[in-house]
C-alpha cells in the first residue's frame, strides 16, 4: 500500500450496456481520457461477460488506453457448468483483472467463501488479476464487527493462494450499507479498512520477502462520485477505486479518473 505504483480506476457497469452500448461508452471515454492522466492512473472497465469481444475488438482497434476487466469468473477451466465462464476463456479474450467475491454475488448468487476461494488462485494461474471484493453489512457494522469481518474475508479469500502469489491480489473494500446508496464510506473508515486488511494479507503471507515497491493495492469502491474520488485517495490511503453508478457515463468516469490523477 501507499508503494507509488499507479493508482488503479476500476469501471463495474455491473448488468447495463448491451455490446453496442459499450463499444459507444468505450469510444466516448477514450475521447475523454487525457493521455497525461494515464501515465497515473490505470483504467480498466468491467462489462457484462456477452460485451467482452466486442470491447476487446475496439480497444485494439482503435488503441483504446483502458484494459479490460471482467465481474466473476467460474474457478475450473472447463466442464459441466451451464451458464458459466471460465477464466481460461477470458485469459483468450485479453481480460486483465477479475473481480471475485462481490457483494451482489455473495449476497443474491449465494457465492460461499469456498467458492471465492478457488477463484481466487484460478484466476492468477491465467496471469490475470482478481480483484477480491470484501466488506461488512450494516449489521456488522453497527454492532462493531468490520475488522473481523474483513480480516477473515481476507484471510478465506488468500487461503488457496500460493504465499508467491499473494502480493498479485488486489482487494476492493466495499460496505454493502455503501453500494448504490448515495451514502460512501468516510476517508477514516477507509482508512481503517485499508490497515486492517494490510495486516490480514501481512498475516496471510508471514514467512515471504515482499519486495520493497510490490505491496497490495487496496481499492474503495461504494457511491464513489468524481466529487469524492479524490479524497478516497489522498486522505482514505486508497490505491485506487472500484466505481459501480458513475462508471456508466463516460463524463463522470473520465471525471473520476481526473481527480485521481490530479492528486497522484
Ligand atoms: P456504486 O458505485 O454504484 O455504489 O457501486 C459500487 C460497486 O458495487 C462497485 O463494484
Amino acid at each position: 500500500m501507499g508503494t507509488g505504483i499507479n493508482k488503479l480506476i476500476c469501471g463495474n457497469w455491473k448488468m447495463h450496456h448491451d455490446h453496442l452500448q459499450a463499444v459507444s461508452t468505450l469510444q466516448a471515454l477514450s475521447l475523454r481520457l487525457q493521455a497525461a492522466n494515464l501515465s497515473k492512473v490505470e483504467v480498466v472497465v468491467h462489462p457484462p461477460f456477452v460485451d467482452l469481444r466486442s470491447c476487446q475488438t475496439v480497444i485494439e482497434d482503435r488503441h483504446i488506453p483502458v484494459l479490460l476487466g471482467a465481474q466473476n469468473c467460474h474457478s475450473e477451466d472447463s466442464g459441466a457448468y451451464t451458464g458459466e465462464v471460465s477464466p481460461a476463456m477470458l485469459a483468450r479474450l485479453a481480460v486483465s483483472y477479475v473481480i471475485v467475491g462481490h457483494s451482489e454475488r455473495r449476497r443474491l448468487f449465494h457465492e460461499s467463501d469456498a467458492d471465492i476461494a478457488a477463484k481466487v488462485p484460478a484466476v492468477l494461474r491465467y496471469g490475470m488479476t482478481p480483484i477480491v471484493c470484501v466488506g461488512e453489512d450494516e449489521q456488522e457494522r453497527d454492532a462493531g464487527r468490520t475488522m473481523e469481518r474483513l480480516e477473515s474475508q481476507v484471510s478465506i479469500s488468500l487461503s488457496k493462494v500460493k504465499k508467491v502469489g499473494i502480493p498479485s491480489v488486489v482487494f476492493a473494500y466495499e460496505p454493502l450499507w455503501a453500494i448504490g446508496s448515495g451514502n460512501p464510506a468516510t476517508t477514516e473508515d477507509a482508512l481503517v479498512a485499508r490497515d486492517t486488511i494490510a495486516r490480514a494479507v501481512a498475516r496471510a503471507s508471514r514467512g515471504v520477502a515482499v519486495e520493497k515497491g510490490s505491496g497490495t493495492r487496496v481499492l474503495y469502491g461504494g457511491s464513489v462520485v468524481p466529487e469524492n474520488a479524490a479524497d478516497f485517495v489522498k486522505k482514505g490511503g486508497m490505491d485506487g477505486l472500484l466505481v459501480g453508478g458513475a462508471s456508466l457515463s463516460p463524463e463522470s468516469f473520465a471525471a473520476i479518473v481526473e481527480a485521481v490523477a490530479a492528486v497522484s
